[in-house]
């Protein structure tokens, strides 16, 4: 098959790791005879240095006409420290997500056995953890209405969401949850939040059409406890914009670094996969940052955008075969050798 894939690199160590799955993706590739052909489009604080805004249109266009966006990762400490910046990388992604209609995040959370004890968390408590956040991604907190009042002496954000919006992300967690252990968990705050009242109606009215899930509700302060205490409790979990972004980052320190763990977001049509770590800007051009989430979201990319299991697979083995013979970079070393991002990538790629 024949495919195009906007690269949006991005930030910091986006560039870096990017380039690790561009060598593996080919890889796979060759090795199943199928052609990909890489289209780089600017986003982040690399596209502001270029033309002033984080997603330009022309990236939109790139990314419209592909079959797929592999995305690194954005952001920059210069405007973190400037509260008064005007234009800021995440407002770049804010916008793509929105524009590409990518309503639904995926979040995988699983251990990989040569690791169990990397995780701060004891073994016991993690082993078995194969979890799956569908995080809801254009609306909420991040979306609704935001601004100033009282010569700025008060500010506000809204929360918005309708029921179309919970509806199309809880059919994408019932049709996950059915391909898995056919359990499912709405996370959401209905002791105190109307959204969440309207989360918590919408979920259940729905359960009906899926009669073999199995389905809980739980309030977003409880689950965070759970999920460090038993995360092998969970299968997949529903929830709203801002609730997912802060459990996620939590969730990822099971499988022992944040380096490790890829995403897919999903709509109606165009699909887009990245690592869930941010930009890391201390590591920026060190060929030290772990490449293997990013390797792993076009592992992602090749089983969700185009239906090509065992090409997925075969970057999944070769992950694990690397971690299980040492071949990791700082994060994972624990004092014995570490390889660079490039090293591992080339690793990867030869042994596919
Ligand atoms: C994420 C990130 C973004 C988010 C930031 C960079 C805007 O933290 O993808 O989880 O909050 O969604
Ligand atoms: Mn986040």
């Amino acid at each position: 098959m024949k495919f195009n894939i906007a690269l949006l690199a991005g930030d910091g160590i986006g560039p870096e790791v990017i380039d690790q799955a561009v060598k593996v993706s080919d890889a796979v590739a060759k090795k199943f005879g199928h052609e990909i052909t890489w289209k780089p489009a600017l986003t982040g604080a690399a596209a502001i240095d270029e033309v002033g805004e984080p997603y330009p249109d022309s990236t939109h266009e790139i990314c419209l006409a592909s079959d797929a966006v592999l995305f690194g990762a954005i952001g920059h400490p210069r405007f973190d420290n400037d509260p008064s910046a005007k234009v800021r990388p995440e407002q770049g992604l804010l916008k793509m997500r929105k524009k590409l209609g990518l309503f639904a995040n995926v979040r995988p959370t699983f251990t990989f056995p040569s690791l169990i004890d990397k995780s701060p968390l004891k073994r016991e408590r993690i082993e078995g953890t194969d979890l799956v956040f569908l995080r809801e991604l254009t609306g909420g907190i991040y979306f609704g209405e935001k601004g100033r009042r009282d010569n700025g002496e008060t500010a506000y954000d809204n929360c918005v969401y309708t029921r179309a919006e919970v509806q199309r992300l809880a059919k994408k967690g019932f049709e996950l949850a059915m391909t898995r252990s056919k359990k499912l968990c709405c996370v959401d705050k209905a002791n105190v939040l109307e959204t969440s009242r309207l989360w918590r109606e919408t979920v259940q009215a729905m359960e009906k059409d899926y009669p073999e899930v199995e389905v809980s509700y739980e309030f977003v302060d409880a689950v965070a406890m759970r999920l460090v205490q038993w995360p092998n409790s969970y299968d997949v979990l529903i929830t709203e914009n801002l609730f997912g972004d802060i459990l996620t980052d939590e969730a990822s320190v099971i499988s022992g670094s944040m380096g490790l763990m890829p995403s897919a977001s999903m709509g109606s049509d165009i699909a887009l996969f990245e690592p869930i770590h941010g930009s890391y800007p201390q590591a920026t051009g060190l060929n030290i940052a772990n490449p293997l989430a990013t390797v792993l979201s076009a592992a992602m990319m090749f089983e969700t955008a185009f239906n090509l299991p065992e090409e997925g697979k075969a970057i999944r083995d070769v992950v694990n075969k690397s971690l299980a013979e040492g071949i990791v970079t700082e994060d994972l070393a624990d004092g014995a050798k570490a390889y660079g991002t490039k090293e591992v990538g080339d690793w990867l790629a030869a042994n596919i």
